[in-house]
């Protein structure tokens, strides 16, 4: 958004009621004509503007879209979200990443998200697609982490527990997360998280942290298969929700957590993940490439990796692969 239209928009803001084009003109040093093609314009980004030849404009109502500006506004960080890059529909924010963080030193993109409205060729784990159609969180985090390589995982925990620790406290609604990296709202999916690393030897040049949240998508304009697993948070709260405030709030719940690994806190994190826990102490079916098993969730460790107890007493840790319960 450019820098008049976000001054245009600050004075409807400010105002309590309608405010005349001429004021508006006058006090940022500019045309009536440019005023207009300015509302114009924020019209065009979802801001319902109404305007009276007597009166003159006033703002009914704030976009829904995840402008940086709307989000910076209920940011609460430091660090995460400072910078925000905002697209209407890209094919991943993943892509666009991994682009960025060729193009510029991965230093100077701690922190920044990178947010879509529509993705059209949304990656999720495994490299499965991603269907993540208007309506929906589709968000990549750009971190540099100050992190030991062992323990790169617990910024998926960390994610996880952020988007779990949000929806509860923004709907009262139990989110629990399923290990890996879902989170379920009572036995569907409501979002997932990617964590991919551009790593070599003992060095991590940065990490990128993919965040998809089924928030206000109709459950139809998903493919029928997966209809019957996941659910939006649209459909568990029984209206639209907030994105805005929902991700400014993940955001900061996520820095809260990712500092705590910073400091080495990983106990902390362990401590949060189990209590948030769908998966630990559930009979679970294990399928990684090359077995599946069945057993008891019994733990996770440092790593992040899920520790079962099979039924001939065999305990067996799983780093990587998906879980059925
Ligand atoms: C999963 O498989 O559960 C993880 C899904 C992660 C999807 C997010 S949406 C934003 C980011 N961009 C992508 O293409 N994928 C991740």
């Amino acid at each position: 958004m450019k820098d008049t239209a976000i001054s245009v928009l600050k004075i409807l803001e400010e105002a309590s009621g309608p405010v005349s084009g001429e004021r508006i003109a006058e006090q940022l040093g500019i045309t009536r004509s440019a005023v207009w093609k300015q509302i114009r314009e924020l019209r065009k980004l979802g801001y319902r503007i109404s305007s009276s030849r007597a009166e003159g404009y006033r703002l009914e109502a704030a976009t829904s879209r995840l402008l940086p500006y709307e989000i910076q506004k209920k940011l609460r960080t430091q660090v995460i979200g400072r910078q925000i890059r905002h697209f209407d529909r890209t094919a991943s924010t993943s892509w666009i990443g991994k682009r960025l963080a060729g193009e510029t030193d991965p230093e100077q993109l701690h922190g920044l998200v990178i947010i879509a409205e529509e993705q059209t060729g949304g990656v999720g784990r495994l490299g499965r697609a991603w269907v993540s159609p208007a309506g929906g969180i589709w968000a990549t985090i750009v971190l540099k982490p100050r992190i030991p390589l062992d323990n790169l995982f617990m910024i998926t925990m960390a994610g996880a527990i952020a988007i779990a620790r949000a929806i509860r406290k923004e709907y009262n609604i139990s989110a629990l997360i399923k290990w890996p990296n879902d989170i379920f709202i009572g036995d569907k999916k409501v979002a997932g998280l990617l964590l991919e690393l551009a790593a070599e030897a003992d060095t991590v040049h940065y990490a990128l942290l993919g965040i998809g949240i089924d928030a206000n998508i109709s459950l139809a304009d998903l493919p029928s298969d997966l209809q019957k697993t996941i659910t939006s948070l649209k459909d568990e709260v029984g209206h639209e929700v907030d994105r805005v405030a929902l991700l400014a709030r993940i955001l900061r719940e996520f820095e809260l957590r990712y500092r705590q690994l910073e400091d080495g806190e990983y106990d902390s994190i362990i401590r949060e993940w189990k209590t948030l826990s769908l998966t630990l102490e559930h009979r679970v079916v294990i399928k990684t490439i090359n077995k599946t098993f069945e057993g008891e969730a019994i733990d996770i460790d440092r790593h992040g990796a899920l520790i079962i107890r099979k039924d001939n007493g065999e305990v067996e840790r799983v780093i990587s692969g998906d879980c059925f319960q």
